[in-house]
């Protein structure tokens, strides 16, 4: 496996590391566990054991989800050496050896990946399916999660959307604490092919601006599209879990299964699901 390890300069500050500020940033797997077992146990009245992460990159979701209940397993799926190398040298030194026990990986495409046991529960997050720009090659994905699921199982994906997509922003998220600003950017989008092209910068106080650190090529599905393909490859149920509002008209951070969002909306991010019976 490849080595990430974190480097010290000469004046012994730290190097900028992509994936911490990632993390930082874009990730918060400790919610988004409990959200993945709460909606397995509603779903079926019995708890999901395994957890199959695809595009798990430093799997961080995976130790999340072990650390979360002494039954829980783990493996998590990416194509590519760094960032599991990154998780392995970082995330996964923290567990202690019965939760070790229940975690791997694997560097496999999730397109052909192949599971010794069946999942109860898989998740891709962060959108990463959305490089599947294909209906086709997305189908093909669904088709591999559905015939590696166990019989009561759970597919969740998250998906965004709004009409912030057609405006190409670029959003400055200021972490005081941490010394740094995050910036989602959209450089474009192709209204016809539903293509869009996404960059990720940072930029630590005092230095200039680390642009493209993270960029995506993707193709923005729909929430509908994402529930029709899931309902072709056998899923017997498809649900959205729409994200509720707080007083001041922002997300709340929870996520109830629903069949009207609302109209003007300018940015989402909600879950999608296939229940396999
Ligand atoms: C946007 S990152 C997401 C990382 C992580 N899921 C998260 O929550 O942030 C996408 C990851 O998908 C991986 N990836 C892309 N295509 C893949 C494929 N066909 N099979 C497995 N992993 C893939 C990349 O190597 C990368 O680590």
């Amino acid at each position: 496996m490849a080595k990430y390890k974190i480097k010290i300069n000469p004046k012994n500050l730290p190097v900028f590391d992509k994936y911490w500020h990632y993390q930082k940033s874009v990730q918060s797997p400790d919610i988004d566990v409990k959200f993945f077992r709460k909606a397995y146990k509603e779903i079926f009245d019995k708890h999901a054991v395994l957890l199959r992460e695809d595009f798990c990159g430093t799997f961080k979701l995976c130790c999340e989800w072990v650390k979360l209940r002494e039954r829980h397993e783990a493996i998590g799926l990416d194509l590519d050496p760094e960032p599991l190398a990154y998780g392995k040298e970082n995330y996964y030194p923290k567990l202690n050896s019965k939760e070790k026990d229940r975690l791997v990986t694997s560097e496999q495409n999730v397109l052909t990946a192949k599971l010794k046991k069946p999942s109860d529960v898989t998740v891709a997050v962060n959108f990463s399916y959305f490089i599947f720009k294909e209906r086709q090659v997305l189908k093909e994905y669904f088709q591999n999660v559905y015939d590696n699921l166990g019989d009561q199982g759970l597919f969740l994906l998250d998906i965004f959307g709004g009409s912030d997509i057609f405006d190409l922003p670029e959003e400055e998220t200021e972490f005081e604490d941490e010394n740094f600003s995050y910036y989602w950017d959209q450089e474009d989008y192709n209204p016809i092919l539903n293509h869009g092209l996404f960059h990720i910068h940072f930029k630590r106080k005092g230095e200039k601006k680390r642009k493209n650190v993270f960029n995506y090529d993707w193709r923005v599905w729909s929430i509908a599209e994402v529930r029709d393909i899931l309902t072709e490859v056998g899923f017997a149920e498809t649900r959205c879990y729409w994200e509720g509002t707080d007083k001041d008209g922002e997300g709340d951070g929870e996520f109830k299964p629903s069949e009207k969002g609302e109209a003007h909306c300018e940015s989402f991010v909600a879950y999608v699901a296939g229940i396999k019976k």
